[in-house]
C-alpha cells in the first residue's frame, strides 16, 4: 500500500481515507519511523505530510535522504515539498505573509501527477514557508503566487505546495488518483469484504476456546466491534452494558433489542444509575462531575468483570484516528476538557486486548458495520459523550432533570430523523439549563427550565458550526418540547460555532 510520514498536519488522515476510497491500503506512521522498518511495508509509494515545522528551525523534523533512492515514488505535500527540496540541495525561504485559504494554480509543464488536470484550477493553500530554489534535476510544474509543483520525472518524485487531499482542491482527487494509480501503480486490494473475513478468522485463531468481554456502550464502535467478535466466536463473547442512569431514553432497552435480540448477543445489564447519581450529589463543577463518573464507571465496570473471571481478553472499539493520534508526533494537543472515553479499560485488568476496529477509519467501521447487518441508523448515530447527560445538565445533576432532559432530546432526536436531518449534522442533543423563567400556560403562570437546542456541523470537531435548520423545525422542536415535556417552558437555540465556544456546553 501506501505509507504516509506523518509530520503534524491536521490533513494527513485526510489523505489515508482518499487513498483507501480508491480501494489501495494506506497507513499514516510517525515521520521518524526507521527507514528500514519503512521499507520492510513493502511500499508501493511514499507520501511526505504536511507539517507546522520548518525545515530550517533547529530542530526540524527530518527524514533519511536514503529514502529518495529506494526506487518507490514520493509525493511530498507541502512542508512534504519543502523538506524534499531542502534535502535534495534546493532551497526554502520564509514566506512574507504566508498564504491560507483557495489559491489559482496555473500549470505550466504537466507531468504525470497533474496528468489531466485543467490548466487553471482552483487549490487550497496553508503554508508560511515556501520553496524559493528547486533542487539539481527537478523541474518547476505549476506556480500559483508561489512555486507550487515541482518533480523529478525520472527518479518519480512529486511535490506540491497545496494540499491535493482537501476538498477545496478541486481537481485533487484525480491528482492522488494519477499518484496512487499511475505512478505507484498500487494494488487495489483494501475491500472491508475482506477485512472482515480477514479479521473474523484471526480473532478465531487468536481467542481460540477462551472467554471474551467487551464494554458495549450502544456508540458505533462498540457495538461494531461487538457484532464483529460475536460474528468470530459466538458466545464465548459477553458485552457488558453499565447503564449511567446518564444516557439517552431507552438507551438500555434499546441496546437489549438492537444487539441482544437480533443478534443473539450476551449482554450483561449493569443497572447502576443509583450510583452514579449518589456520587454526583452535591458535585457541579464540569471537569469534577467528569472526574466522578469516570472513576464509577472503572469501578462498576472492574466488579462487574469480576463476575467473568475466566475471560482472557478484552475486545474494545479502539479505531484507526485513536491509534494515530496516540502515536503522534505532536504529542497531546492542549487538553481544554479532559476527555474520558467511558468504556476504557480498568488499567489494573490483567487482560488482553482485542481491538478488531484498530486499523479503520470511521467510514470504514460504518461500512463494516452494515455489511454486518446493523441497521443503517444505528451506524450513522452521532458520538455520544461518556460522561453523557452528567454534562448536559449543567451545574448539579438528579433524577429529575435528567428525565427532563431525557424526554427533551428524545424529541429533538425524533424530529431530526422524521426530518431527514440527522444525517445532516455531526452531534445534536439538548442541554437543560439549571435556571428557571417564567411563562403562560392556559390560565396559569409557568416557572421551570430552559432547554437549549444544540447541533453542530463539523469533521474533526476541534472546529465546528451551529447548524443553520429552517425556521419551521427549530419551531416544531420547540413547541414539542414545551408541550410534551413538563418542567420546560422556555426553548433556545445555540447559535455558536466553535472555536470560541465548544460543542457541550460543559
Ligand atoms: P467539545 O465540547 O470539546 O466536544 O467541543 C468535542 C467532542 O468531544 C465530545 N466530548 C467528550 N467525549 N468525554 C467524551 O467521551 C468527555 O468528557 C467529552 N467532552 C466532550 C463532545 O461530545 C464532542 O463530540
Amino acid at each position: 500500500g501506501i505509507v504516509i510520514l506523518d509530520f503534524g498536519s491536521q490533513y494527513n488522515q485526510l489523505i489515508a481515507r482518499r487513498i483507501r476510497e480508491m480501494e489501495v491500503y494506506s497507513e499514516v506512521i510517525p515521520y521518524n519511523t526507521p527507514l528500514d522498518e519503512i521499507l520492510a511495508k513493502e511500499p508501493a509509494g511514499i507520501v511526505l505530510s504536511g507539517g507546522p515545522s520548518s525545515v530550517n528551525a533547529e530542530n526540524a523534523h527530518l527524514v533519511d535522504k536514503a529514502l529518495f533512492e529506494q526506487n518507490i515514488p514520493v509525493l511530498g505535500i507541502c512542508y512534504g515539498m519543502q523538506l524534499t527540496t531542502h534535502l535534495l540541495g534546493g532551497q526554502v525561504k520564509k514566506g512574507v505573509k504566508g498564504e491560507y485559504g483557495k489559491a489559482k494554480l496555473q500549470i505550466d509543464k504537466s507531468n504525470e501527477f497533474l496528468a489531466g488536470v485543467s490548466r487553471f484550477s482552483t487549490v487550497w493553500m496553508s503554508h508560511f514557508d515556501e520553496v524559493q530554489t528547486v533542487p539539481a534535476g527537478f523541474t518547476i510544474n505549476a506556480t500559483t503566487d508561489v512555486i507550487s509543483a515541482i518533480s523529478n520525472e525520472e527518479k518519480k518524485i512529486y511535490c506540491v505546495q497545496f494540499h491535493p487531499e482537501v476538498s477545496h482542491t478541486e481537481e485533487g482527487p484525480r491528482m492522488i488518483e494519477n499518484f496512487v494509480l499511475k505512478i505507484c501503480q498500487a494494488p487495489r486490494n483494501w475491500k472491508l469484504t475482506n477485512y472482515i473475513e480477514k479479521t473474523v478468522a484471526e480473532i478465531k485463531e487468536k481467542v481460540g476456546n477462551e472467554k471474551v468481554i467487551l464494554g458495549l456502550s450502544g456508540g458505533v464502535d462498540s457495538s461494531v466491534a461487538a457484532v464483529l467478535v460475536h460474528k468470530a466466536i459466538g458466545d464465548q463473547l459477553t458485552c457488558i452494558f453499565v447503564d449511567t442512569g446518564l444516557l439517552r431514553k431507552d438507551e438500555g432497552r434499546k441496546v437489549m433489542e438492537n444487539y441482544g435480540e437480533h443478534f443473539h448477543m450476551k449482554i450483561d445489564m449493569v443497572d447502576a444509575s443509583e450510583r452514579f447519581l449518589s456520587k454526583l450529589k452535591g458535585v457541579s463543577d464540569p471537569e469534577a462531575k467528569r472526574k466522578v463518573i469516570g472513576n464509577e464507571f472503572v469501578a462498576v465496570f472492574d466488579e462487574e468483570s469480576h463476575k467473568f473471571e475466566g475471560a482472557k481478553f478484552l475486545a474494545q472499539g479502539t479505531i484507526y484516528p485513536d491509534v494515530i493520534e496516540s502515536q503522534s508526533v505532536k504529542g497531546p494537543s492542549a487538553v481544554i476538557k479532559s476527555h474520558h472515553n467511558v468504556g476504557g479499560l480498568p488499567e489494573e485488568m490483567k487482560m488482553e486486548l482485542l481491538e478488531p476496529l484498530r486499523e479503520l477509519f470511521k467510514d470504514e467501521v460504518r461500512k463494516v458495520g452494515e455489511e454486518l447487518g446493523i441497521p443503517h441508523h444505528l451506524v450513522m448515530r452521532h458520538p455520544f459523550p461518556g460522561p453523557g447527560l452528567g454534562i448536559r445538565i449543567l451545574g448539579e445533576v438528579d433524577e429529575e432533570k435528567v428525565k427532563i432532559l431525557q424526554e427533551a432530546d428524545d424529541i429533538f432526536i425524533e424530529e431530526l430523523y422524521k426530518n431527514n436531518l440527522y444525517e445532516q449534522v455531526s452531534q445534536a442533543f439538548v442541554v437543560l439549563l439549571p435556571v428557571k423563567s417564567v411563562g403562560v400556560m392556559g390560565d396559569e403562570r409557568t416557572y421551570e427550565y430552559t432547554a437549549v437546542v444544540r447541533s453542530a456541523n463539523t469533521i474533526d470537531f476541534m472546529t465546528a458550526t451551529f447548524s443553520k435548520f429552517p425556521w419551521e423545525f427549530l419551531e416544531t422542536v420547540s413547541n414539542r418540547i414545551i408541550n410534551e415535556v413538563r418542567g420546560i417552558n422556555r426553548v433556545a437555540y445555540d447559535i455558536s460555532s466553535k472555536p470560541p465556544a465548544t460543542i457541550e456546553w460543559e
